[in-house]
């Protein structure tokens, strides 16, 4: 049976292609124990601890079940300090993947990027993206430069159904490499999927035209490769052009369309630690080398253990397989329906890593500042236990010192990200029951106002207290 069959004629086998073998209990909790695990959170949901959480959907990162395999490749790591046999193996594939031929393994995506860009670009520079995430971002910044978003209009209306919504804007980007700063842009990132543009694939034909339009103007063009696996599934779904083709062939082509990646492998690595950077420029691979030997590790190590090199290798290659990648879309159509149902709106449509409830529409008598996002997250952990992240006001937006407005996201989203093999079906209709009881009574949700600002990053440390409800 040719690798087509095994995924384009099976439309209606709906389980997942695995079955447990190891479990790990989970926690159920009392409502009163989780209004003071709140209160004494200071209603961040970032300060709990894990096993005050039943159902946790902060992260689709480092949170995945490994398989068997992964596990049994773990025990056959080589720990040696240079060379080690898992460094080769991890390379090997990493290279069969991407046709990069340097790879410089780290302990995680974030660590590739403040190695690549510390390495390419110098201060003053600009970096352009479909969408940066918020660590790319950060390490951009951190040494002087400026990250700017272009994505395309489509992204815009999160009720529309257009598939391909974290494509970037080629015509910004046309108008950016010939504009007066285009002697500053020092790189290109396209993020597949968009996990800063609620998790958006990026379609094949817009990739290759950006890459077009940056080997036309000089320019290095990077993938952010953490859901690479997912993008591709998402392209031989939607992608006239590549329905024949199977996910692992359609990753190839996007790998051979850049100059090289960053890589979280905690996503589609489906490890619990790892990255790498891969890169097709000798000189610039080694000026990286010398920055992962100075602050990763040894080139053959990069800051992980010989049997997280095995893991990540075997990961990559099982991501790939079309019965996993239709089981994960299947979960994640699976828990869109529920929310549907539960009369709450995501953005559309669902992708595979996670789904982004549309909290400012759900409760539109709490105002930006008062964080609509945030205060659907503590109403799903306070009614049954689930875990989930702002993605709104709290993360992004800016108030002065009285904790007045200053400016406001520019919508108010919760993120339920989706653990890869991790969940069931079961653990899913929990979260669509609680969502309909927390969306049935929704007028008598409390916002929130921020007690506690740290001047960074706020979202991960900040202590909130619920503005009481006085009646509509
Ligand atoms: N790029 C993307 C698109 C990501 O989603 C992440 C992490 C990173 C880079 C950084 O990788 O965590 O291995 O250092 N995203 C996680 C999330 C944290 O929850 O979405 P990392």
């Amino acid at each position: 049976m040719t690798e087509r069959n095994t995924y384009q004629d099976r439309k209606g086998t709906k389980v997942e292609p695995y079955r447990i073998k190891v479990v790990e209990p989970i926690p159920v909790t009392t409502r009163e124990q989780r209004e003071q695990a709140l209160r004494r959170v200071h209603y961040n949901l970032f300060g709990l601890r894990a096993d005050e959480v039943t159902v946790d959907l902060l992260t689709d990162s480092g949170t995945g079940a490994l398989s068997a395999a992964q596990w049994a490749a773990g025990f056959a790591g080589d720990e040696s300090y240079a060379g080690s046999r898992s460094f080769h193996r991890f390379r090997d594939v990493v290279r069969d993947l991407t046709s990069y031929p340097c790879v410089l393994p780290v302990h995680q995506g974030r660590a590739a990027e403040r190695i690549l860009f510390s390495s390419l670009l110098a201060p003053g520079q600009i970096t352009l993206g479909n969408t940066h995430f918020d660590t790319t971002r950060a390490n951009v910044e951190l040494i002087g430069c400026r990250a700017v978003d272009l994505p395309c209009a489509e992204a815009r209306d999160l009720d529309s159904d257009e598939r391909f919504k974290g494509n970037i804007d080629l015509r910004r980007l046309e108008e950016a490499l010939r504009g007066p700063d285009a002697r500053r842009i020092g790189l290109v990132v396209m993020t597949l999927t968009s996990n800063g543009g609620a998790g958006q694939p990026v379609s094949m034909d817009n990739l290759a035209r950006a890459a077009a339009l940056c080997r036309g103007h000089g320019v290095p063009l990077f993938l952010d490769a953490a859901r690479f696996a997912e993008n591709a599934w998402l392209v031989t779904r939607h992608e006239a052009a590549y329905r024949d083709m199977s996910p692992r062939q359609v990753a190839e082509r996007a790998f051979r369309l850049a100059d090289g990646c960053l890589m979280s492998a905690k996503k589609d690595g489906i490890a619990h630690i790892g990255g790498f950077l891969g890169l097709r420029d000798p000189a610039l691979a080694e000026r990286c080398e010398l920055l992962l030997i100075a602050t990763e590790g040894f080139p053959t190590y990069g800051g992980l253990a010989g049997r997280d090199l095995e893991m990540v290798a075997q990961g990559l290659v099982e991501v790939t397989d079309p019965r996993y990648l239709r089981s994960r879309a299947e979960t994640a159509r699976h828990l869109a329906r529920l929310v549907r149902d539960a009369g709450v709106d995501i953005v559309e449509p669902p992708g595979l890593h996670a789904l982004y409830l549309n909290a400012g529409r759900l409760l539109p008598h709490i105002a930006a500042h008062r964080f609509p996002g945030h205060a659907l997250a503590c109403q799903l952990y306070l009614e049954g236990g689930i875990r989930s992240v702002e993605l709104g006001s709290l993360y992004l937006g800016e108030e002065d010192e009285n904790g007045e407005p200053v400016t406001a996201a520019p919508c108010e989203l919760v993120r339920l990200a989706l653990p890869r093999r991790t969940y069931g079906l079961s653990h899913l209709n929990h979260v669509g029951e609680t969502l309909a009881a927390v969306a049935k009574a929704r007028e008598r949700i409390p916002g929130y106002r921020l007690v506690e600002r740290p001047a960074l990053l706020r979202h991960f440390r900040c202590k909130l207290e619920p503005v009481p409800w006085t009646g509509p």
